[in-house]
């Protein structure tokens, strides 16, 4: 199976290295060896691996009826809708860890995979490397999902946690979790609470079957907790996190993004650094927990390396998805405040 990967940053090299990391156990569970032929990124890379892979067109991946699976990991809404519908339109199965695109274009994008018979996947995009995409369209589905609620920034939470175990500064934590490879880009979108906002929109999307507009989402993020908020959380035995929620209140929903005093005995309360939590209410199932590695370059690759696998040994469509462009107005969540 020949491979393209367009955004040769972080996640992109990252999935490269997880490609080489575990070449025969992919190619075992794939049914075929997986090669990255094509590496999409306007820069060049002098002395690595991927050097004679670069190309600057996306048109030359799209015209190469050898690349069978595209992967995105360039982040933002545009060029990636554009390439991303060009690979669809082209016959390829896509698999995307980028949440921007999947929370603004995910419905239009799975419509169009579904008219071309391919794959568009996108396990990444939400808790970085812990399955949650695929048990919501696949062991949950007996379900009416009434609650999902996640720790899902993993910059942010190792923030507080630092914050909170060793008094440290808010900005020496950014510092230290942009090093690190968790925080977006622009951090802003971490710490303004933009990123899980998008994560919570994806995932409502697909409980509800329907376009939920993160602009709709009431968000606030981490900026305005001191060092006091902190202390005083801990006088109360309490942690503060950051939680992306989302209910089913009568036939709709209604979600939020804000930082929460948490008691010791919430299921979210402990977890720390940069792991991602997703707490979810099922009507049958009850409840069901998800923790693991939220960010960074290996766990997130792993996510999306895991998509090429499933792509490549399901080449007819594999998408279960029920995520309609028809928008889910969501309630204001200042009327559903028990
Ligand atoms: N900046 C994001 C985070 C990356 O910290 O969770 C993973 O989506």
């Amino acid at each position: 199976m020949k491979v393209a990967v367009m955004g040769y940053g972080t996640i992109g090299s990252g999935v490269v290295e997880v490609l080489r990391i575990n070449k025969d156990r992919i190619a075992e569970r794939a049914g075929e060896p997986v090669e990255v032929k094509y590496v999409l990124d306007l820069r060049e890379f002098p002395g690595d691996p991927m050097e004679d892979k670069i190309v600057h067109d996306y048109q030359v991946i799209a015209n190469d009826p050898e690349v069978g699976i595209v992967v995105e990991t360039m982040g933002g809404v545009e060029p990636a809708f554009t390439f991303v519908k060009a690979m669809l339109e082209a016959g390829k199965q896509v698999t995307t860890s980028n949440k921007a695109l999947v929370a603004a274009k995910g419905a239009e994008l799975i419509r169009i995979a579904r008219e071309k018979n391919v794959n568009f996947q996108f396990e990444a995009s939400v808790g970085g490397g812990i399955p949650i995409i695929r048990p919501l369209n696949c062991c949950l589905t007996a379900d009416e999902i009434e609650e999902i609620t996640g720790i899902l920034n993993g910059t942010t939470n190792y923030m507080l946690t630092k914050m909170s175990e060793e008094g440290a500064e808010f900005e020496d934590v950014l510092k230290d979790a942009q090093a690190k490879g968790y925080a977006e880009k622009d951090p802003t979108a971490d710490i303004e609470g933009h990123d899980p906002c998008r994560k919570i929109a994806i995932l409502t999307s697909l409980v509800c079957g329907r376009q939920v507009d993160f602009e709709d989402i009431h968000c606030e993020g981490i900026t305005k907790i001191s060092a006091t908020d902190i202390k005083y959380a801990k006088a109360m035995n309490r942690s503060i996190k950051l939680l992306a929620s989302s209910r089913k209140v009568g036939e709709s929903y209604v979600a939020m993004v804000a930082p929460f005093l948490l008691p010791q005995t919430h299921p979210l309360c402990n977890v720390n650094d940069v792991f991602n939590g997703v707490f979810v209410h099922g009507n049958v199932l009850g409840d069901a927990m998800f923790y693991g590695s939220g960010a960074g370059k290996l766990p997130t690759a792993s996510a999306v390396v895991a998509d090429i696998v499933d792509m490549a040994k399901h080449q007819n469509v594999n998408i279960v998805i029920d995520w309609k462009e028809e928008k889910m107005e969501l309630l204001d969540y200042k009327d559903c405040t028990n």
